[in-house]
């Protein structure tokens, strides 16, 4: 499905300019870890960057004018880096698989003459398939809306030169405030910029709630778990109706990972819900899930996360330590690793505060953000601090490394 090999973003909050792994504009960086995590003091912009990820996920969904006000926004104003009057910029380097040469999409956004936000510029550019050099070409170019596309997988523009490959044609969206690899993303005769919008589209940001996983929803299967966790049993539903053999594997596998825990069973209510049942050790008689612990309800919710059927390409998690007993982060890191372990199925990116969680992890997979003096944060990957490589090679693990000051 792909999987984010850089990232730049600018003026968005405290994040005025920062880049992580490798870019059409900055080729000397290593692409992005197929698990990321963020660490850094509190204000630094971790959250900002979580957000930043479903700000553009949210542009593709509602159009840019509504991105800025949800979720908390408050609109263009408190969106874009303060003391800037510019517009705000995402440069996203992506690649479908080891071999396919990698698609950069540009994102502008500011506002119009009447104060209204606005898709300024749109482009998205790859190399021709038979080049492995040169300069990539534009497949979409949008300025306020208009501008042109060409049709096919092997098509473009070359930049600076006027040599034109395939069949183009020009564009004018009907309203500039909706990105255009919405709207030509729809057409087949346009297959990257609809592989672009499924990619985009499919990202997932979880912030698990276990009040809310507590609750018991309609029935009905569902295939994927929402933001704050509460269609659990919804996906339970989904996943043994599937293959009722394969969850009740998933269901065994899980509760090996929770400490107290003997059994997890699918039961269906006559309503026709499925409910879990957690046996614990000392009781005769299983719980609901609704009578779980905080922490058991959203360990569970994360380790189903990660045996979700056809995975969506790209998850961000914040701060899964809240409410978890320390000692389960380790283990929690480990499965989280292994669950995205090579290829381009699946990419994680977690915020944290936990040296725990960061034990488990390696220099090339910690980013760390600070706070300069301007307000302003800088991101930094692990492995460009002195030394740490060489430690957390003589086995001294990250998190440790981070807790006793070597680095962040
Ligand atoms: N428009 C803006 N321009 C510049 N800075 C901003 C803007 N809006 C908010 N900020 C700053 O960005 C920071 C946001 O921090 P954020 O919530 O991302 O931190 P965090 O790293 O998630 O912290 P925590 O660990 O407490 O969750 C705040 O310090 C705030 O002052
Ligand atoms: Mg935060």
């Amino acid at each position: 499905m792909g999987r984010v090999a850089g990232i730049r973003i600018k003026n968005y909050g405290s994040l005025k300019d920062i880049k992580m792994g490798k870019l059409l504009s900055d080729k000397d960086g290593t692409e992005l870890s197929n698990i990321n995590a963020i660490i850094g003091q509190s204000g630094t912009g971790k959250s900002t960057l979580a957000d930043a990820f479903g700000f553009l996920a949210d542009c593709l969904e509602k159009g840019v004018e509504v991105a800025c006000d949800l979720n908390g926004r408050g609109g263009f104003d408190k969106v874009i880096s303060q003391g800037i009057q510019d517009s705000i910029e995402f440069e996203l380097y992506y690649r479908e698989t080891s071999n396919s040469s990698p698609i950069t999409y540009e994102l502008s956004i500011g506002l119009d003459r009447t104060g209204r936000p606005i898709v300024q510029k749109e482009r998205l550019r790859q190399r021709r398939v038979k080049e492995r050099y040169g300069k990539p070409l534009s497949f979409l170019y949008l300025e306020m809306g208009k501008g042109y596309a060409f049709k096919g997988n092997d098509t473009g523009l070359y930049e600076d030169s006027v040599t034109e490959v395939g069949e183009k044609v020009n564009v004018e969206l009907a309203d500039p405030r909706q990105l255009g690899i919405v709207t030509l993303g729809e057409l087949k005769e346009h297959p990257r910029i609809v592989q672009f919008k499924d990619f985009l589209k499919n990202w997932y940001l979880c912030y698990f709630s276990p009040t809310s996983a507590r609750e018991i929803p309609n029935a009905g299967p569902q295939k994927y778990l929402n933001r704050l966790g509460n269609n659990l049993n919804n996906v339970a539903q989904f996943l043994h109706r599937e293959d009722p053999q394969e969850f009740r594997k998933v269901l065994k596998n899980i509760q090996s990972k929770l400490t107290g825990i003997s059994k997890i069973e699918p039961v269906k209510l006559q309503n026709g819900q499925l409910v879990l049942e957690f046996s614990e050790e000392g009781f005769t008689n299983p719980f609901y899930s609704q009578k779980m612990s905080d922490g058991t309800l959203k360990l569970f919710a994360y380790y189903l996360l990660l045996h979700e059927k056809e995975p969506r390409p790209l998850v961000f998690i914040e701060e899964p330590e809240n409410g978890l007993y320390h000692k389960y982060l380790t283990d929690l890191a480990v499965e989280m690793k292994k669950s995205v372990k090579g290829g381009y199925s699946k990419q994680l990116f977690i915020t944290t505060h936990s040296p725990f969680f960061v034990n488990a992890l390696s220099p090339d997979e910690v980013w760390v953000l600070e706070k300069q003096k301007d307000g302003f944060s800088t991101i930094k990957r692990a492995s460009e601090y002195d030394h740490v490589n060489a430690l957390n090679e003589e086995d001294i693990n990250l998190g440790d490394l981070w807790y006793s000051d070597y680095f962040g």
